[in-house]
């Protein structure tokens, strides 16, 4: 009894796979850009797909991802609800039709392959949701802090465990600390004026930043198996300090274990080349930008028109008919020279609304 009660005890210190099974899961990303005000207008995009992974090796892995779907968000919160996609999902799905490879061994994720026509973003793609099995369990402690590799780089982690006595499965909550990181993956731009003293980067930084993830852990022969894992993602900042004004990001990922099954067929797949490990990387974010269609001449005065237009109408609230002015001034200010800036500041810096 002691040597059984021993064996499993043990046995739960690791999430494994087993590299002779396929495991299929479901899994379903969506992310949420807005101010979190009532009767404003938000964006967000959802993404659904089912995960195969079977093994190769003791410690390589294939994924294979199916039934891809996305679907976007503009509009209203309560009045509008996301539509399909079609055209991306199908762009993306295109580059999944090969399986990407990776080593796992003991709950750690390396060494990410994929054919080399996969991009960056559809590698990033893949490593939120190889995230999930990037899980540090240990049995002797039922809290504990380690630092750990995920999307966001090298950060600081807190767990904490619970077992269920009656079915045996394992809580697992983790919290990562994304104000702790050794290597975070993050860029700061346009930041070439910015005053470089504490309290200016303090009001920089964001307000609220926090990452939770609750694993539900099922003990198997192997170690553990992760049956069902949610993620909450949290970023508000005010890039400007603007007074009451916070722009909030939100994200939630889940995934279900749908089957595991024997592995019947070995898995095919062409060359691959490595994409390296979980930390997101970035890739040209100048193609991100939405473009509005504007005569970008003589970019001072207009952007000094429509500046002021905005602070005057939304003086006490945030008006939705102005959104677009908000992108043409962005986009009035990325093909100004610092001259520009300069003359701008000049007649700007008296007035607190303007400002
Ligand atoms: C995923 O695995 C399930 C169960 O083994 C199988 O029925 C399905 O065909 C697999 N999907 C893909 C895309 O390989």
């Amino acid at each position: 009894m002691r040597g059984l009660l021993l064996c499993c005890f043990l046995a739960l210190a690791k999430l494994s796979l087993n590299p002779k099974k396929t495991y299929e899961y479901r899994y379903e990303g969506v992310v949420n850009f807005g101010l979190g005000m009532p009767n404003l207008a938000e964006s967000g995009v959802r993404m659904t797909c089912k995960v195969n992974i079977t093994g190769v090796s003791a410690q390589t892995f294939v994924l294979k991802i199916s039934n891809l779907a996305f679907a976007e968000f503009n509009g209203v919160p309560g009045k509008n609800s996301f539509t399909a996609s079609p055209k991306l999902s199908q762009r993306i799905a295109a580059q999944l039709v090969k399986p990407i490879m990776f080593d796992y061994a003991s709950g750690h994720i390396s060494d990410i392959r994929a054919s080399a026509d996969v991009s960056d973003t559809v590698v990033n793609i893949v490593r939120g949701i190889l995230g999930f099995f990037q899980v540090t369990v240990k049995t002797t402690q039922r809290i504990y802090e380690l630092e750990e590799v995920s999307i966001h780089g090298k950060c600081q982690s807190s767990y904490a465990t619970e077992e269920n006595k009656e079915t045996k499965d394992m809580t697992i909550t983790q919290v990562v600390d994304l104000s702790n990181c050794r290597e975070k993956a993050a860029v700061y731009r346009g930041m070439a004026t910015a005053v470089l003293d504490h309290v200016a980067k303090q009001r920089g930084e964001s307000v609220v930043s926090s990452v939770r993830y609750v694993y539900t852990v099922k003990p198997t022969a192997e170690g553990g198996l992760i049956t069902k894992a949610h993620g909450l993602e949290r970023q508000y900042f005010t890039p400007f300090n603007v007074k009451g004004g916070t722009f909030k990001m939100q994200a939630t990922k889940d995934i279900v274990l749908l089957s595991e099954s024997d592995t019947e067929r070995a898995v095919m797949f062409g060359p691959v080349e490595s994409k390296g490990n979980l930390v997101y990387k970035f890739v040209d974010s100048k193609v991100n930008i939405p473009v509005l269609m504007q005569n970008l001449d003589d970019p001072v005065p207009k952007a000094i028109a429509l500046i002021k237009r905005l602070a005057d109408v939304n003086s006490y609230q945030i008006d939705v008919a102005t959104s677009d002015d908000t992108l043409k001034v962005y986009q009035l200010l990325r093909v100004m020279p610092y001259e520009g800036l300069e003359q701008m500041w000049r007649q700007f810096k008296g007035n607190e609304e303007y400002r």
